[in-house]
């Protein structure tokens, strides 16, 4: 069988139009090119917060000869006024998927020709964070760098409270995280990945017996080693954001997983971690990238 996989085509934005467009041109040859049994997986951040361009993206595979199967990113989750993450996550998103003959991974697995496919938004906890920065913990929770803190009436109390702590280098990373004013979840960050580390472990526990083996779709980085290293510290702040550690132990916990895919960094990677093959897809807001997988 032959799965072809991309993720962060960004499709609300500007900028990601054109080449997901000539990506979608090109997966969708490439699986009438594979055997029969193919799929296609978008792994995350397909759009954002308006519905639309969700809609136009998944319509661009409307000719790809197989299953298609989507998996939210953490962009898929902002809210529009009065929706809540959570809605969008577990009902508003399978439904646009479902209209486009998509089905959410997240929510069901699948097996195709004998190979078990599983997917999960994954999330972070800060486990993946940078200590060498050193910043406290409270700013990762608030999603802004001591830097931008300072300069929003709403986060300033936070660099009062944490004034002991704080150095130079701290207050000139003005970074933030944008889920902060976008995700609305109703529980933490350690809530929902420990929650979505649930639900994978159970549906890896289900599908093992019955299939030789099994590749994962994750959203954000189950794996430290994937968390891009020496980047500036705007960046090194965001690797709080990448994901969470939790998600990686519930894949080795499992023999079967072969090969898993995240997207999310944008930096494209692909490594052996414990005899697995992992890959980044990395499509950045201008370029995508797509993975094709023979098994
Ligand atoms: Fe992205
Ligand atoms: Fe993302």
């Amino acid at each position: 069988m032959r799965i072809c996989i991309t993720a962060d085509l960004h499709y609300d934005i500007a900028r990601s139009r054109p080449s997901t467009e000539r990506l979608a041109v090109r997966a969708c040859r490439t699986g009438a090119e594979g055997a029969s049994g193919d799929a296609l997986v978008l792994v995350g951040d397909t759009a954002g917060a308006a519905l639309e361009p969700l809609r136009e993206a998944l319509a661009l595979f409307d000719t790809f000869p197989g299953r298609r199967l989507l998996v939210p990113g953490n962009h898929c989750l902002w809210c529009r006024p009065g929706e809540t993450s959570l809605d969008r996550y577990e009902r508003i998103l399978p439904e646009i998927a479902a209209e486009a003959g998509f089905a959410v991974l997240d929510h069901a697995p699948v097996v195709v020709e004998g190979v078990g496919l599983v997917g999960s938004i994954g999330w972070y906890d800060y486990s993946l964070r940078d200590e060498s920065l050193g910043i406290p913990e409270p700013f990762y929770r608030a999603k802004v760098a001591p830097g931008a803190a300072a300069r929003l009436d709403e986060h300033r109390p936070l660099v009062a409270a944490h004034a002991d702590e704080l150095t130079p280098r701290h207050m000139a990373i003005a970074a933030r995280w944008m889920d902060g004013a976008n995700v609305r979840l109703g529980m933490s960050d350690e809530q929902f990945t420990a929650m979505l580390a649930r639900k994978l472990a159970q549906q890896l526990d289900d599908l093992a017996p019955r299939v030789d083996h099994i590749v994962a779709f994750i959203h954000h980085l189950p794996f430290r080693e994937l968390v891009p290293a020496d980047r500036p510290d705007r960046f090194a702040f965001a690797a709080a954001f990448m994901g969470a550690a939790s998600l990686g132990e519930v894949l080795r916990a499992h023999p079967k997983v072969t090969h898993i895919y995240c997207g999310h960094s944008h930096w494209h990677d692909r490594q052996t971690i414990d005899g697995r093959t992992v890959v980044n897809i990395g499509s950045t807001y201008t370029d995508k990238r797509l993975e094709v997988l023979d098994l």
